[in-house]
This record gives structure tokens, C-alpha cells and sequence, in this order.
């Protein structure tokens, strides 16, 4: 039984204990007898512990599938079968969908707008495989991959990158067709780890290993250049996440994410950040480009919004140093603006060192009615989490909101990113499906147990034919094998804790679909990172920018409450997906199956694995190809 044909393939999971391992050998026997009597080749058996299935929204979701039988079989059936995409030219290489300026002009609009997101135009887009550059190479694992990136992954030309300032040169070296980071260089005065320090010198700490005693955990860092202010952010255990405009050609978000330092595309040109309010505890800003003292301070609103009470607003412009008197003189002015209205949306300035501006949101609601000066309104319905497509504001909200708790106040959390069950009550009152604090423990073990069996997945064996045999070395994929990971449908990022439990050197993109319950706060005050998101639209990030994609219940989701095209979705995925990049997708059988279909189109490596746990649901594990050109 043991060489029995080529279609079978005996999955164990890592490291059993003795007692166990009698158990798994069992069900592995009934499972290969199982896999001999199932017709399908492409379909096997997992022989993990059961999954416990705990989500009441999934159960819905199941539950109307099966009232909406009819629908999904017409679904899986599918359009007459599509045959199989092809790849799309090179001018696609560095594809983003929602960013085309010459379209946004011909639609007439202007003022900035035209650079912002705009996916009305993309509906007639052909439908194509986004291909690597000719020289694309698969990144170094972690932490490697952080210090040194492939010149040809990105999308920088030599010139811009020789004239792009001293600052520049003092941070990167081009080596052959590496480009490396010099990140901590003790050495040079200007040190990343110089500047963190006085940062936290300013708001009155020892050295950055303290943030967390002052509150800050997560920062929000606006235009980040080449991402080594927030990698030395991690490396001393805080969550910074790099946001920055589309650019075509050297783009901040995308150098970010090819050295494995979490990013999106985002700006505030007119519209709010995809954030809910009170969402981070700092913001900083190096030379970010954004003029602070313009459109009569909403972009400081906005800025206000996504601060947490009592957080902190850090603002760097060296350009006097480099760029001359004049450049010196407009931040001059910008200062003293940006200084006359922190007092009306009281923010206190703490400090000022050389070219850096601190300044502190207020943790006292009652600050603004006390002003002096010409105050700024208070937001009518001020507390309102949901900022999709949302314009900016004129008025200052998240004052009346449940989570109003000043940064400070939640000092001496354990840096584990555990929420104490007071705060997830407090969370738990406000969202409508309601989070009872013993469901989220439920929801915590379901993913500790999940995440150690997806991991045993990511392997290329699972794709071969032929059956791993007893006493082979455990295939048991490295903890570096994938770094920038995303959850498509996060709910309390419970897949998120799980992985980092299981210490894999991963960040993870917690992405909550619009029309899912918000749980996007408590993701974010649980220390994590996460974006709102609607699926029927192109994901705002560079092609080739994540290892791993994971989504539970988001093809049903897909069909059954957006009801747009799963085809777009797949594409999509594909291009976000770097090559040898894995897709993890857990639903009911139907939406597998017509998933399953959609996988070789875009031509990934798929397997349908069956759960012993519940014969309604599926999980799908692709691998997208490194195909050349
Ligand atoms: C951008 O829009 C223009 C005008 O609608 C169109 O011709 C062009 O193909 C678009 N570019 C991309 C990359 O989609
Ligand atoms: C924050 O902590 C201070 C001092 O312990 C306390 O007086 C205040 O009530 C707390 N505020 C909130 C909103 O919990």
C-alpha cells in the first residue's frame, strides 16, 4: 500500500508527539484508503486534526449557499470555459489597475485628482497575466531580504538613482545587480537608529526600546522613502506601516515591500486614508511631500482622525541642509502654519530638534470646547468607523467613539499583541455581530490549529504525484519561507496571531472586506496592521508584492454579497502574487471547485484538499509559477 499509484500522496503533520502519532497513522491509513476509492486524482485527503469550524458568519455563509444551490451550480458552471490567459506585454510589467493618469485627465479631472485612485476606467481593461521583468529574480528569504534587494525587481533607473540626493547614497550601495541598505550604521551620525532615538529622546523616553512604555506601537509612515526608518521600527517590535502616492517609476511602496516592510499605496489627496478614525498612536513624516499647511488644514484633520488620543505627529524636513535657503524658508513657513493650526485641533507641540516637529494629540475631549482660539468644529456624527471613498473632513471626529482611550493609558501592554478581555468587551459591544470575548478565544484556537497545518502545505511536494513515504525527512517548510503575507478577509486577524505564535519571520496585511463586520479597529488596537478593502476592485499595491495570499470564506462572500466577477479576483491575485508565491483559500466545496477552475486559467499549481472535519468545505492550495520569458 505503501507504493500504491501514482495519484496518491500521504500528508502528515510535523512533529507529532508518540501518542499522537499512533492516532495520525490511523486516520493516514483510513485517509490513503479513502484517497484509492476517490475517483478524482487531483483531490486528497488531509489528515490534520479536524478543523473545527466556529464562525457563525461562515455557518451563514454556508447556509445561504445552500439555499442559493441553484445560483452556485450555475456559477460553478461557469462562462463556456475560458481557455487559459495569456501573459500580458511589457509595458504591464509594473502594472498597478485604478492608476492611469492619462485616462483620469481625459476624464477631466484635475487638482490633484487626477493622481489619486480612480477604478471607473478599469472595467475594459484586457484581461492578461502580469509578467515579470526580463531579469526578475525570486528575493532573499528574510531577514536577508531586507538588507539586499534585486536591482531588476523594482522598477528604479540608474540615473534617477544617482541623482536622488546624498541622503540617498548614504543609505543604499548598488553592487553589481544588488541594491543594498545600510539601515544601522552606528557609525554615521545620521543613523537611522540616531533618528528613532531622538525621536524618543523628544517625547521624553530613554532610547526607542521604550515606545511601547509611552504608547506607541503602531506608526503610520507617510511616505517612507526606502522603507529603513520602519524596518528599525520592527527590529525594536513596533507595527510601522508605510503609505505613500502611486509613483510609475523608483516608488516608495513598492522598495518597501520588496524588502519585505509592510506597505500600501495611499494618499489623501481628496479622499480619506482607509483607516477607521483613531487608528494609529504615532504618524511620521520625513520629507514626505505632502503640503501639511495647504486646503485650509484637511490634510492635518485627517491626520488627526487616524491618531489616536494622546499620539504622536513627527515631522522631519532636512531639505534646508540639502536644498538651500529657499527650500529652508517654505518650511519655515510651514512650520509656523502648521504650529497655528495644532492649536486649534488641539495638538501641543512637545518639542523641536534640528529639522524634527513633535507634536501630541490631546487626551482630553473636553479640549475643544475650551479653546481659546477659533476652534475647529467637532464632527456631527462623530463617531463613525467605516472611511471608504469617504472625502476629507472639515471637522474633528472619533471624540464621542468607544475607543477614545489615550495611548498612554494602554502602556504596558505585553508586546505579544494580546488583548485584555476588558478591551475586547469594549470592542465586542460595538460590532453587530457582536465579539463575546469566549467566541474570539474559539476564534484564536480554530487558527493556532489552522496556521500549523497550512504550514505544512507550503510545499511543492503537495503537487507531486508521488507519495511521501514513512521516515523521509520532515518537509516541514522554513520559518522564513514567505515574509509579506495577506489575510483577504481578516475578521479579528485571528490567522494573523496564529502565525506569529508559531514564530514565522511574516507581517500580514490584514485586509476586512467592506461589507464584512468592522472588525478592522480591534485589528488595528490589537497592534496589527490592516486596510478596509472592496474585492470588486484591484488591490492598491505593486504586482509581485506578496509571498502568500490566505482568505477564509471570501469566494462565497465574492458571489453571494458583492456578486462581481471571481475571474477579476483571481487575476488580481495572481498579479499582487510574487512568483513561487503561494494562495491559501478555505470555502464551501461549490466555490472551491469553480476556484479550482479560475487557478489553472491563471496557470497556478492547485490542489483541492478535502477537510476530514467537515465534507462541505474545501481548501484550495495554489502555487503561482516562476515562468520566464
Ligand atoms: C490608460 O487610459 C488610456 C485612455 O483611456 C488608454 O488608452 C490606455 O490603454 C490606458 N493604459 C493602461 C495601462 O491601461
Ligand atoms: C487614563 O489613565 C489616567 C491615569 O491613570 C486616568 O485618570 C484616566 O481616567 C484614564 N483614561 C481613560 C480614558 O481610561
Amino acid at each position: 500500500m505503501r507504493n500504491s499509484g501514482p495519484h496518491q500522496f500521504l500528508f502528515r503533520i510535523g512533529r507529532c508527539p508518540p501518542l499522537n502519532w499512533l492516532l495520525v497513522c490511523f486516520i493516514a491509513v483510513i485517509a490513503l484508503i479513502a484517497i484509492i476509492s476517490s475517483p478524482s486524482p487531483s483531490t486528497f485527503n488531509s489528515v490534520t486534526s479536524p478543523l473545527p469550524d466556529i464562525y457563525k458568519k461562515h455557518r451563514k455563509l454556508r447556509e445561504q449557499a445552500a439555499n442559493d444551490l441553484l445560483e452556485i451550480q450555475s456559477l460553478s458552471l461557469g462562462p463556456p470555459l475560458l481557455r487559459d490567459l495569456d501573459p500580458c506585454g511589457k509595458e504591464r510589467e509594473n502594472y498597478v489597475p485604478c492608476y492611469n493618469l492619462s485616462a483620469n485627465i481625459l476624464a477631466g479631472l484635475h487638482d490633484g485628482e487626477q493622481y489619486d485612485r480612480h477604478c471607473v476606467s478599469e472595467r475594459n481593461s484586457p484581461r492578461c497575466l502580469v509578467r515579470p521583468p526580463k531579469d526578475y529574480k525570486i528575493p532573499l528569504r528574510w531577514p536577508a531580504g531586507r538588507d539586499i534587494i534585486w536591482n531588476g525587481n523594482i522598477k528604479i533607473t540608474k540615473d534617477q538613482f544617482f541623482s536622488s540626493g546624498s541622503m540617498t547614497k548614504r543609505l543604499m550601495l548598488l553592487e553589481d545587480n544588488q541594491i543594498a541598505f545600510h539601515s544601522e550604521d552606528g557609525a554615521n551620525f545620521d543613523s537611522v537608529g540616531d533618528y528613532s532615538r531622538q525621536i524618543a529622546e523628544m517625547i521624553g523616553l530613554g532610547s526607542d526600546s521604550e515606545f511601547p512604555q509611552a504608547g506607541v506601537r503602531t506608526v503610520l509612515d507617510i511616505g517612507c522613502g526606502f522603507g529603513s526608518f520602519g524596518a528599525h521600527l520592527l527590529s525594536v517590535k513596533l507595527m510601522a506601516v508605510c503609505i505613500a502616492s502611486y509613483e510609475t517609476v523608483g516608488s516608495q511602496v513598492q522598495l518597501a515591500l520588496e524588502r519585505g516592510l509592510p506597505a500600501i499605496i495611499g494618499s489623501f489627496t481628496s479622499k480619506q486614508l482607509p483607516y477607521p478614525t483613531l487608528a494609529f498612536d504615532m504618524i511620521h513624516c520625513a520629507q514626505c511631500g505632502i503640503n501639511w499647511d495647504r486646503k485650509d488644514g484637511a490634510f492635518l484633520i485627517e491626520a488627526d482622525r487616524v491618531l489616536k488620543p494622546g499620539g504622536y505627529f513627527v515631522l522631519t524636513s532636512p531639505a534646508s541642509k540639502l536644498q538651500g535657503v529657499s527650500t529652508g524658508t517654505r518650511n519655515r513657513i510651514m512650520f509656523a502654519a502648521i504650529e497655528e493650526f495644532a492649536q486649534r485641533i488641539c495638538w501641543s507641540l512637545l518639542g523641536q530638534q534640528d529639522e524634527t516637529f513633535i507634536w501630541q494629540k490631546t487626551t482630553d475631549v473636553s479640549c475643544y470646547s475650551s479653546l481659546g482660539h477659533p476652534a475647529v468644529p467637532l464632527c456631527k456624527d462623530a463617531y463613525d468607523e467605516g472611511s471608504y471613498y469617504k472625502p476629507l473632513l472639515s471637522c474633528i471626529s472619533g471624540t464621542t467613539s468607544y475607543r477614545w482611550i489615550p495611548v498612554q493609558n494602554i502602556t504596558n501592554r505585553p508586546l505579544d499583541f494580546q488583548m485584555s478581555p476588558e478591551e475586547l468587551a469594549v470592542h465586542g459591544k460595538f460590532l453587530s455581530s457582536g465579539v463575546p470575548p469566549n467566541e474570539f478565544y474559539e476564534d484564536s484556537q480554530y487558527w493556532g490549529t489552522a496556521v500549523r497545518n497550512y504550514w505544512t502545505l507550503l510545499t511543492p511536494l503537495i503537487f507531486s504525484d508521488h507519495p511521501k513515504r514513512p521516515g523521509d525527512e520532515d518537509p516541514l517548510p522554513p520559518f522564513n519561507m514567505v515574509r509579506n503575507v495577506m489575510d483577504m478577509n481578516a475578521r479579528y486577524a485571528g490567522f494573523n496571531a496564529a502565525i506569529l505564535e508559531e514564530r514565522k519571520s511574516v507581517w500580514v496585511m490584514n485586509v476586512v472586506p467592506t461589507l464584512t463586520d468592522h472588525t478592522l479597529p480591534l485589528i488595528l488596537d490589537r497592534g496589527f496592521t490592516g486596510v478596509f478593502h472592496n474585492w470588486c476592485e484591484p488591490f492598491p499595491t505593486y504586482p509581485r508584492t506578496y509571498d502568500l495570499l490566505h482568505a477564509s470564506g471570501l469566494l462565497s462572500l465574492l458571489t453571494d454579497s458583492y456578486r462581481c466577477d471571481i475571474a477579476d479576483f483571481f487575476l488580481e491575485m495572481d498579479r499582487i502574487l510574487r512568483p513561487e508565491g503561494w494562495v491559501v483559500l478555505h470555502d464551501g466545496a461549490q466555490s472551491i471547485e469553480r476556484g479550482r477552475t479560475l487557478a489553472t486559467q491563471v496557470r497556478w499549481e492547485a490542489r483541492v484538499i478535502e477537510l476530514s472535519s467537515d465534507n462541505t468545505q474545501r481548501l484550495l492550495v495554489c502555487q503561482k509559477p516562476f515562468l520566464k520569458k
